[in-house]
């Protein structure tokens, strides 16, 4: 049963990614570290901001997503909306919540911005499990994001 470890984490793909700067390689290694990382990552995945209101699927693991979600549509939307990480321990708790796998119960997703602090994308991991979400992760992504894409 894989927990992740992020200190390990940071250091793999600090490893793995020095030198690049393009943002979508950047999100595939990432997502790529991350899904293989931890059981309780069902689903894991970016979603960009590609025009302003819209967000668009991109470098992902697990079953098929939702290929846009507006701001104000669902979790990542909250997230993208508010810039604030959303843990949601019930998704069926969560007005709006857009359920491209029938299995999510919980959910975490976190803004990713650039070195100029401007809002690119979020960073959404889905759980088949409830409540699978902590503060600890909500830091260890946070601080992972930074370093990747604020450097
Ligand atoms: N659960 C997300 C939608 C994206 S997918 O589940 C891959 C949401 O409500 O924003």
């Amino acid at each position: 049963m894989p927990r992740i470890d992020y200190a390990d984490i940071s250091r793999v793909l600090a490893s793995l990614t020095a030198g690049e700067d393009d943002q979508v390689a950047l999100m595939a290694t990432m997502v790529c570290e991350l899904h293989h990382a931890d059981d309780r990552f069902d689903w894991t995945g970016f979603y960009r901001v590609t025009a302003p209101g819209l967000l668009k699927i991109g470098p992902y693991q697990g079953g098929h997503g939702c290929l846009h979600i507006p701001f104000d549509k669902g979790v990542c939307g909250a997230c993208a909306r508010t810039a604030e990480v959303q843990l949601v321990p019930d998704v069926d708790a969560f007005p709006g919540h857009i359920a491209c796998a029938s299995s999510t119960r919980s959910e975490i997703v976190l803004p990713v911005r650039d070195k100029a602090g401007a809002l690119i994308a979020v960073l959404d991991i889905d759980s088949d499990r409830p409540d699978a979400f902590t503060q600890d992760d909500a830091r260890g992504l946070t601080d992972l994001l930074e370093a990747t894409f604020a450097r």
